[in-house]
């Protein structure tokens, strides 16, 4: 397996009157080429700020690349001039959000927006890309491209517009599309067919996708492996049917338990109790120490070295570490 990315040691840190927020401390993984990452954990963990480090969008100031490295294709992401950021940006990363309007500019018509990406990245003439949005259009499956073409994006339902941004992302062809929590605003059955569109798209350009959400069905679907996030720490790493089937991680066996059981028919979530402490305030140690079941003395002192199980399967926990009951 070829690496696209691989991000070593990221520290990604805000710092305001309040403190310094560790929105990622020490984030280390890859994605290889082809592939699909998952990124979970509950609200305010570091997904998006992890995520939208890579290419460089995190507002700085109040945000700061405090250290590490982002090798795209063996590239430091966090190194390149400010022009490479921006030629890679249209070129190599694209970002899907929740919310399309992010993406779309309301005063341009669809297939101008899209034709803009096709001229500036894959060399089109104006006509060409026309055409070509047309196109991409019809690959995400919008019904009438030739006169979705021509509308502005708030003539668009919520699906159609984020297809319409999925073929925005995907007009130039990219490495690497992030996908930010990109179907939450969506109702399920449109969900489901845009996660469809994705995976098929992905196939088609051969592209690798980082996909962030808290939905651990959608995870089971689209992932290939999942990192858990926890407070800015990456806490575990493993294939996504091992996360399922042999969470190791305190954090990770309570999301995975705080999924409904359709099985059972319980409608009784399982939620773990406490709140992701307040990143400007952490507990020594562990920031999971404070909600973990499994709490020793040493978990308040400093945060583990990560364990490596199985040869892939990475855990960031003291149960795992020598001398651990679980070692
Ligand atoms: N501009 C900012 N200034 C200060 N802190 C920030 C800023 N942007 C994000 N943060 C902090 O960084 C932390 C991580 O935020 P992030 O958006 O990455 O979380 P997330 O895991 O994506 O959450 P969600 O699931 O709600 O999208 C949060 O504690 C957040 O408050
Ligand atoms: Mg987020």
């Amino acid at each position: 397996m070829e690496k696209l990315l691989e991000v070593k040691n990221l520290k990604t840190y805000f710092y305001s009157e309040r403190g310094v927020v560790k929105a990622a401390d020490d984030v280390s993984f890859y994605v290889n080429k082809g592939e699909t990452l998952g990124i979970v954990g509950e609200s305010g963990c570091g997904k998006s700020i992890t995520s939208m480090s890579i290419a460089r969008l995190v507002e700085t100031p109040p945000g700061k690349y405090v250290g590490g490295e982002i090798l795209l294709n063996g590239e430091d992401m966090l190194k390149v001039s400010d022009e490479r950021i921006r030629q890679i940006r249209g070129n190599d990363i694209s970002y899907i959000f929740q919310e399309p309007m992010t993406s779309l500019n309301p005063v341009f018509k669809i297939g101008r927006q899209i034709s803009e990406s096709l001229m500036l990245h894959r060399g089109m003439s104006q006509k060409e890309a026309y055409k070509e949005s047309i196109k991409m259009l019809e690959l995400v499956k919008i019904p009438n491209p030739e006169r979705v073409v021509d509308d502005y994006p708030f003539a668009l339902s919520g699906g159609m517009r984020q297809r319409a941004m999925i073929a925005m992302a995907l007009a130039c062809e990219p490495k690497l599309l992030v996908a930010d929590e990109p179907t939450t605003a969506l109702d399920v059955t449109i969900q489901a067919q845009v996660l469809d569109l994705m995976n098929e798209l992905k196939e088609k350009i051969d592209a690798s996708i980082m996909f962030i959400t808290h939905d651990l069905g959608v995870i089971s679907e689209m992932c290939d492996r999942v990192m858990v996030m926890y407070a800015g720490k990456v806490v575990e790493v493993a294939t996504t049917e091992d996360i399922f089937k042999n969470p190791r991680h305190p954090y990770t066996i309570g999301l995975i338990a705080s999924k409904p059981d359709m099985s059972t028919k319980s409608s009784r979530l399982h939620v773990i109790p406490g709140n992701v402490p307040d990143l400007n305030n952490l507990p020594a140690g562990c920031p999971f120490s404070t909600r973990c079941s499994h709490v020793m003395d040493k978990c308040k002192t400093a945060f583990p070295e990560e364990v490596v199980l199985d040869g892939q399967h990475r855990i960031a926990c003291y149960l795992y570490t020598e001398g651990g009951s679980k070692q």
